[in-house]
């Protein structure tokens, strides 16, 4: 069993897609053990994404995902980490296999619809940085 961390991106939150997101998440044998919806601030964002802080898209990238709510959510199951990034697709969505959230919900590389953590040791860190212990729920 693994957690990973997935966030629902400002642009799936507002064209009004979170269910239909989570269900995907659902279908696959993943099960929500934690979920909040955050309108994250600048240094949030900065401090999650830290490890992006030197590319050259990173001022857009906070400035996007600072732009709306966003839905954070703890996903568990069997190889979590890699099951939510197959369901999630490629980054770019013009890349992203048909079918996967990226492609059937996202329109560009900064407005992808969603995050997953890429690896046990990011999901781990990602996960302490929105949830106590306490809002995790299994
Ligand atoms: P995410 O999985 O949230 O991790 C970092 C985000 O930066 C990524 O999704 C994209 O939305 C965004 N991004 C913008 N440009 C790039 C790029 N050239 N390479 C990787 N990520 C990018």
């Amino acid at each position: 069993m693994e957690r990973t961390l997935s966030i629902i991106k400002p642009d799936a939150v507002s064209k009004n897609v979170i269910g239909k997101i989570i269900q995907r998440f659902e279908d696959a044998g993943l099960k929500v053990v934690g979920l909040k919806m955050l309108h994250l601030n600048k240094d949030v964002a900065k401090g999650f994404y830290k490890e992006h802080n030197e590319r050259a898209f990173f001022a857009d990238l906070i400035k996007f995902m600072t732009s709306n709510p966003v839905v954070v959510q703890v996903l568990e199951g069997e190889s979590a980490v890699r099951l939510n990034r197959q369901l999630m697709g490629d980054t770019d969505p013009q890349t992203a296999a048909e079918g996967t959230i990226r492609s059937d919900f996202a329109k560009s590389i900064d407005a992808n619809a969603v995050h997953g953590s890429d690896s046990l040791e990011s999901a781990a860190r990602e996960i302490e940085y929105f949830f106590d212990k306490s809002e995790i729920f299994s």
